[in-house]
């Protein structure tokens, strides 16, 4: 109650760590204190990524959420991202470095609008991307994330109608590939719709040698150039089994990181966002809204905690369950 209003308005509690606080060390105190597990979406800084327990794509972090025993979790990724783990681990106190932390996915889906669609296609088996919020998982048969939407939809029946949403990217994609008809919702992803396709067409044709790998939340027209599509991990893999030694990586540039650190002597390339920018890359804001600071105070205050109404979680967790039942 003390923070609320605070945490609420800005997104985080903004307390000044003292000068001679050395973040990273008093971060991993606090943690093994509370009884906590730090999780990182391969899209969050480098820093982060370096002191965290698990880093994982969507699919992994969720499951790894559900079985984590440690008090508290703070889930560096975004606020999608922590309802899940809630959801999932329920008894965990989940904390998120910054409220505010949100999703272009889970914005773009409204629950009235959303409800009103479902209404219109009472038949239809509801598939939702994890990119959502939990309201939209409430109203969901089930969710899938980007590495097993493919597999999600081809285990509903063949005489079912579909609603894939939010992002109609990446089931335009599950439409190609399973050659199901999916009702679409249209949401996209700003990051990865941000990626300019003549930019990337220059770098191509510059670099010669180097294999384009996307994720599908990418635009058909990048996709359909793509050597390999897949969620963040898997593009991780790929360029660490692969044969080449050259990649274009048309996906948020936290996963460089980790690629680099896989195959320090292969040469990998960001694809270029639409606008000049410092990085020649594309950013998610909602990320990089992650910080030691933060971490440091959510872990320090126990604020902001992700609390789930009970008449959400239960049909929420429905559908997450459905999906792990399936991959
Ligand atoms: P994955 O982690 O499933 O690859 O998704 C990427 C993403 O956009 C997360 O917000
Ligand atoms: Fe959402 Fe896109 Fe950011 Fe992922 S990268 S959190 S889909 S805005």
């Amino acid at each position: 109650m003390l923070f609320e209003q605070e945490v609420n308005k800005v997104g985080y509690l903004s307390r000044s760590v003292p000068a001679n606080v050395n973040l990273v060390d008093a971060i991993l105190a606090l943690k093994k204190e509370k009884n906590a597990t730090i999780l990182a979406h391969y899209y969050v800084s480098e820093d982060i990524q370096k002191i965290a327990d698990h880093i994982g794509d969507s699919y992994a972090l969720a499951k790894i959420s559900k079985e984590i025993n440690t008090k508290m979790i703070v889930f560096c990724g975004v606020h999608f991202m922590a309802e899940t783990a809630k959801i999932l681990n329920p008894t965990a106190k989940v904390l998120i470095p910054d409220l505010h932390a949100g999703c272009s996915l889970a914005d773009a889906t409204p629950l009235d609008a959303f409800v009103a669609f479902k209404k219109e296609h009472p038949d239809a088996v509801v598939v939702s991307y994890i990119n959502c919020s939990a309201e939209i998982k409430a109203e969901s048969d089930y969710i899938c994330t980007s590495s097993n939407a493919v597999e999600v939809v081809n285990a509903i029946p063949k005489d079912k109608k579909i609603i894939f949403a939010p992002d109609k990217n990446l089931g335009l994609y599950v439409q190609k590939v399973t050659g199901r008809e999916l009702l679409l919702w249209d949401g996209a992803c700003i990051v990865h719709v941000n990626i300019s396709q003549d930019k990337l067409h220059q770098l191509q044709i510059d670099n010669p040698n180097a294999v384009l790998i996307a994720h599908p939340e990418c635009l058909p027209g990048i996709l359909d150039k793509a050597s390999f599509i897949g969620s963040t991990k898997a593009l991780i893999e790929f360029v660490t089994v692969s044969e080449h030694n050259e990649f274009i990586v048309a996906t948020e540039a936290g996963i460089l990181y980790k690629m680099k650190q896989a195959v320090p002597h292969k040469k990998i390339i960001p694809a270029p966002a639409l606008e000049s920018n410092s990085c020649a890359c594309s950013e998610c804001p909602y990320m990089k809204m992650n910080s030691l600071e933060k971490i440091y105070n959510a872990l320090y205050y126990e604020v902001p905690e992700i609390t789930i109404p009970s008449s959400v979680h239960e049909r929420a967790l429905r559908a997450l369950n459905n999906m792990l039942t399936v991959s």
